[in-house]
């Protein structure tokens, strides 16, 4: 994977290198980190982490976020000009980012390090060139029985990023399987690389969707489409995701990481509270009838009056100069 512009901090998982950002793991700082920098946001988390790390000492995943920052799954940076976009690549290239439980306790950690780090803005989930993941880790799920799954939960934990609150794009190269087409259809955008691939095969292991396939794909591209993927197995291509609309845009593989982050910065340029309420209410079009969904629309447009930054946007249209926005 090519770099990406703008380098900045990041919680570099083992054995990566493929986003081309600066080091900066934990155990090496000396002193006060940055404010906003990966570092502070990390140094903040620790006592949340290390409390449920006294309860669970055999999770590997927060042990190593506690200990040095480092995570095994996924390679975590701060990008953007302004360092306001987090960065989360899932990388397991040996198992085409194959979601085992780890990752996606990782996935889970930083999601919610981001979620609560006020420098940002918006988040960009992507993967490697080859894949953005290629599904449940079928090594990892193929022995667990009924009992196994039904008591334990299974896949419960995963829709965490669909309740994130800030904005996050999906950068998706390669195969997007399973559920790694159902990771990128919890996020608010999909890009696309012009070689990605979306697909629901689990019909072909004898089973079926079980993180919002069926449910998500229907509501993006209709039901025949979902039908002929979800019951064949087929894969679909970038070009024709974006006709059917689970795609927004489609970019050369090699810039796609790029265009996510500055669409993200973009977005995280916006009022944070403002850009929360946004997304509160186009989400509320899938879970409402229309008569409930602009009902919410309208409390929350009124809403947004209580907001300086609604105040401070309006002011500055009419002074004819950029708002500054202060999440207020
Ligand atoms: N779970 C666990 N391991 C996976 C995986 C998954 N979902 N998808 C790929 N892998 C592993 C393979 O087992 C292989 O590991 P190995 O080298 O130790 O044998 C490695 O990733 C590379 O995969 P491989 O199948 O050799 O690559 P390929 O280029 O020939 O095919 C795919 C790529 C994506 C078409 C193929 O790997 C595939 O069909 N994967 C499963 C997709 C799926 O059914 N997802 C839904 C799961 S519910």
């Amino acid at each position: 994977m090519p770099a990406v512009g703008g380098a900045s901090p990041d919680w570099r998982g083992r054995g990566a290198a493929p986003l081309g950002c600066a080091s900066a793991g934990l155990a090496s700082g000396s002193g006060a980190p940055r404010p906003g920098s990966a570092m502070a946001t990390l140094r903040a988390l620790l006592p949340r982490v290390r409390a449920p790390l006294r309860a669970w000492p055999g999770c590997p995943a927060l042990r190593s976020l506690a200990s040095s920052a480092h995570f095994e799954h996924i390679v975590v940076a701060k990008k953007g000009k302004s360092s306001n976009v987090g960065l989360i690549q899932l990388n397991r290239p040996k198992a085409l980012n194959a979601l085992c439980k780890g990752l996606i306790l990782e996935l889970n950690q930083a999601l919610q390090a981001f979620e609560e780090d006020p420098a940002v803005g918006a988040i960009v989930l992507t993967g490697g060139e080859k894949a953005f993941a290629a599904g449940a880790d079928i090594k990892e799920m193929q022995n667990q029985t009924f009992q196994d799954c039904y008591s334990g939960g299974f896949l419960s934990h995963w829709d965490q990023l669909a309740r994130v609150r800030k904005p996050v794009i999906a950068a998706v190269n390669g195969y997007a399987l399973g559920g790694g087409c159902e990771l990128a259809m919890m996020c608010d955008i999909v890009y696309a690389g012009e070689k990605a691939q979306f697909g629901q095969p689990e019909i072909l292991l004898g089973t079926i969707p079980g993180a919002g396939g069926t449910q998500r794909l229907t509501r993006a591209v209709g039901k025949s489409l979902t039908m002929e993927m979800v019951l064949t197995g087929d894969r679909i291509s970038a070009q024709d995701a974006k006709q059917a609309g689970l795609v927004s845009k489609i970019f050369p593989v090699e810039t796609l990481v790029e265009e996510a982050i500055q669409c993200a910065e973009k977005i995280a340029s916006n009022s944070k509270i403002v850009t929360a309420m946004a997304k509160e209410s186009v989400n509320a079009a899938f879970e409402m009838t229309l008569a409930e969904g602009l009902k919410l629309e309208k409390k929350l447009f009124y809403s947004t009056f209580a907001t300086e930054d609604q105040k401070e946007g309006m002011t500055a249209f009419v002074e004819k100069r950029k708002a500054n926005f202060k999440d207020q």
